[in-house]
């Protein structure tokens, strides 16, 4: 079997420094200030090698900082702890040498500061001082962000020997001991993203995942340490923490009486990764953010930085779509995709996504148990092909989406029996099947299986180049743990060369289709994370499509992704997945509040319902340049257990705004608080009107008035009036006058 050389998941080259970088040879002590708009973070290395985080708070001067170190700062830890000559503590990188010594001894030999096309970046160069070991530790400052990023690069330099990694966090990041809260969001499917609030406990906290695959469910790389008292949504010093990575990862908050910790990477429990003579591991990227507009600030500016960096086309307008999945499921067929196409259209809808069900001969995909892999039309369900569906939506005036699953199989697929080594499984023990009894996990590892993963996308483009909307699945975490492409002793990192290898794939078809639309699904929002949206749009924000419970798990994905990344939909009532019951006005209220789109069998709706899908998606439309791209304000948490829920947007100019209010409980004589607009200028006049009233001659009574920003925001609308029963909802526009 082949060796693998060169990890490029790390996307290190193995140039030597003197081609990479110019660099400045280090003399003394020397503090760099890299500044945002409203951010600063100082980093000072001393003539001993070392390297030690200073500040990172509101914006200073670089003056500003001299004298601080050991007299304003109590951060007192290396930028990069080692383990093995000062041992105590947790550490970023551990390693065993190639004579089996077990410590690093890094001192610095250069920084480097620069800039390129996303921001400013400090590098900074350590040597073991005896073996051959380099560790380059980068800071970034994101352009037009406030937001900060720090990862590693481990490169053996030696000519024999491997260097076999034991730690290698991306980062350890030094925060101040105060009344920290801890902020944190778990889940699983159907209810992903709970939000968690508490008082952060001396000692060692861990957010961790190991699923392999789906690394958002179980709990979310993202989370937010507050600096001064219980978050609060407008005010307080605010941390957010989030890596930038698709596999498992682990985060330790180590907090003590002296301070806390932060250290964060790729989950490194059954996953010693070796880098053999000449090799290099570069880490995921470990983003940072301060704000002192507490945790509302901290998510405002991961949704700038998102929608620049972090996701696909985040400055494009995302279409209104119907997926066909809850509204057939697997019953796919060429008159039905038809009809569903028509109506959507008639709606107003603009894309039409045929899910599951399509594919399949030999073994054709009519329930979960068969088909993944075999990626050639069923003939029978749809005799005129995907071009039969694409001619369709071109007539109904709409674009065309199509459902696959690429990274598995089921083992009763041909795919399957042609190749049962691709597929990661165990030479000695029987397979353990996911969803279906069948479904397996094919070898990324495996550059053939890349190859194999790559096509599906690229043969249903080029037979289909008028496809501009693919939904990517991924309905399985790793099971079987063995590839048959490692070698033995590689066996211990595929779950970090399975990303490799889909980061491979991915660029390939990121660089041959730029244009095309992909969502991020995995059962609903099980890679609601920033290691993979770079590639895609949107994310499936979870299968549980119920209005209710969308309000709480869009609530938790806002505090790190934008409206923009969160895909929501209208879908039917009684709901699929809880029962309840909801009305048609609610349900589109809620899904009006991220990426709108419906999932249902618009056949099956009424008159009155299709009437005011009409004009909701209408009113949509009118705000979606605020709700996509606008700052986002969450009013009122339906955390706090109260009558309501609210957030709204407002566009960069604050003269645009867009409200949503929810009744999440109703209780004869409750209260309905004031609710203060956060996000408004109130040195404006703002003219309200109601965007989705059931009765268009009865809005609510808000509509029409106009009313001073001041006012907005000091004291607030009532909408009691409006949120007056079980399942009442309101949407408003604001707009300056
Ligand atoms: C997953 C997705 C759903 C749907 C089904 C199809 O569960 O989350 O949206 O696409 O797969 O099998």
């Amino acid at each position: 079997m082949k060796r693998v050389r060169f990890c490029r998941i790390f996307r290190c080259l193995f140039l030597s420094a003197g081609m990479l970088y110019s660099y400045t040879a280090l003399s003394a002590n020397r503090t760099y200030v890299l500044s945002s708009d409203n951010t600063s973070l100082a980093i000072t290395t001393n003539d001993g090698g070392q390297a030690y985080y200073q500040y990172f708070g509101p914006k200073i001067q670089d003056s500003d900082i001299s004298g601080f170190f050991g007299v304003g700062s109590n951060f007192t830890g290396h930028t990069l702890p080692q383990f093995g000559v000062n041992s105590y503590g947790e550490k970023m990188l551990a390693v065993v040498m190639p004579d089996g010594t077990m410590s690093v001894d890094l001192a610095m030999e250069s920084v480097d500061r620069s800039d390129d096309e996303r921001g400013e970046l400090l590098v900074m160069q350590f040597r073991d001082k005896v073996y051959p070991l380099i560790v380059r530790q980068y800071v970034r400052k994101y352009r037009d962000c406030d937001v900060f990023s720090t990862w590693v690069e481990i490169t053996n330099e030696g000519k024999k020997g491997n260097i076999r990694l034991l730690n290698f966090s991306s980062g350890c990041f030094p925060v101040t001991r105060g009344d920290n809260w801890l902020t944190q969001f778990h889940g699983s499917w159907g209810c992903e993203t709970g939000m968690t609030e508490e008082r952060l406990p001396d000692g060692q906290t861990v957010i961790a995942d190991k699923a392999g695959l789906r690394n958002a469910f179980g709990t979310n790389p993202g989370f937010m340490i507050s600096l001064d008292g219980r978050p609060a949504e407008n005010k307080g010093e605010m941390l957010g923490f989030n890596l930038l990575w698709s596999g498992n990862y682990k985060t330790k908050i180590l907090a003590g009486r002296g301070g806390i910790d932060v250290m964060a990477g790729i989950n490194e429990d059954t996953s010693a990764f070796t880098l053999a003579p000449g090799e290099c591991l570069k880490t995921p990227e470990f983003a940072m953010v301060y704000s002192n507009e507490g945790k509302g600030g901290v998510s405002r500016a991961f949704h700038r930085w998102a929608r620049k960096y972090g996701m696909a086309h985040g400055d494009r307008l995302h279409d209104v779509l119907l997926n066909s999945w809850e509204g057939v499921y697997f019953d796919v067929n060429q008159e039905v995709m038809d009809q569903m196409m028509g109506d959507i259209a008639s709606l107003g809808g603009e894309l039409f996504v045929m899910d599951d069900g399509w594919f399949g001969d030999k073994y054709p995909r009519n329930d979960g148990s068969a088909g993944l892999g075999d990626w050639m039309v069923n003939d029978k369900k749809l005799p005129q092909g995907i071009r039969g569906l694409t001619e369709a939506a071109k007539r109904h005036g709409i674009k065309f989406g199509i459902w696959i699953e690429p990274e598995m199989a089921n083992t009763k697929s041909e795919l399957f029996e042609k190749h049962p080594d691709w597929v990661l499984s165990q030479k000695n023990r029987p397979l353990t099947c996911g969803r279906g009894g069948t479904q397996v996990v094919l070898d990324l590892c495996n550059p053939k299986v890349q190859d194999y993963v790559f096509d599906i996308t690229d043969n249903l483009m080029k037979d289909n180049p008028e496809i501009a909307y693919i939904k990517w699945d991924c309905n399985s975490d790793i099971m079987n743990y063995n590839s048959h492409y490692l070698p033995a002793d590689r066996q211990s990192e595929i779950y970090i060369r399975y990303h490799d290898g889909l980061h491979k794939v991915l660029d390939r078809l990121r660089s041959k289709y730029p244009e095309l639309v992909i969502q991020l699904c995995a059962s609903g929002g099980g890679r609601a994370d920033y290691g993979l949206l770079p590639w895609f749009d949107e994310f499936w924000t979870s299968d549980n499509t119920d209005a209710l419970q969308r309000i709480y798990i869009q609530w938790g994905d806002s505090h790190f992704y934008p409206a923009i990344a969160q895909a929501s939909h209208v879908s039917a009532s009684p709901n699929h997945q809880t029962g309840r019951v909801v009305p048609i006005k609610y349900r589109f209220d809620v899904a009006m509040s991220g990426r709108l789109g419906m999932e249902i069998q618009p056949k099956n709706m009424t008159e009155s319902e299709k009437d005011f899908a009409k004009k909701a998606i209408a009113a949509y439309k009118e705000v979606r340049p605020i709700v996509q791209f606008g700052n986002q304000y969450r009013l009122v948490s339906p955390y706090d257990k109260g009558a309501v829920a609210s957030l709204m947007y407002v566009d960069e100019s604050k003269n645009n705004a867009v409200f949503f209010a929810y009744r999440i409980e109703y209780l004869n004589g409750q209260n309905v608080p004031n609710i203060r607009l956060d996000g408004v200028d109130p040195d404006k006049n703002y003219r309200i009107h109601d965007l989705t009233p059931a009765d268009p001659s009865r809005p609510s009574n808000l509509d029409g008035k106009v009313v001073s920003g001041r006012i907005l925001k000091n004291a607030g609308i009532n909408i009691g009036r409006s949120l007056n029963r079980p399942f009442t909802s309101l949407v408003l526009s604001l707009t300056a006058e």
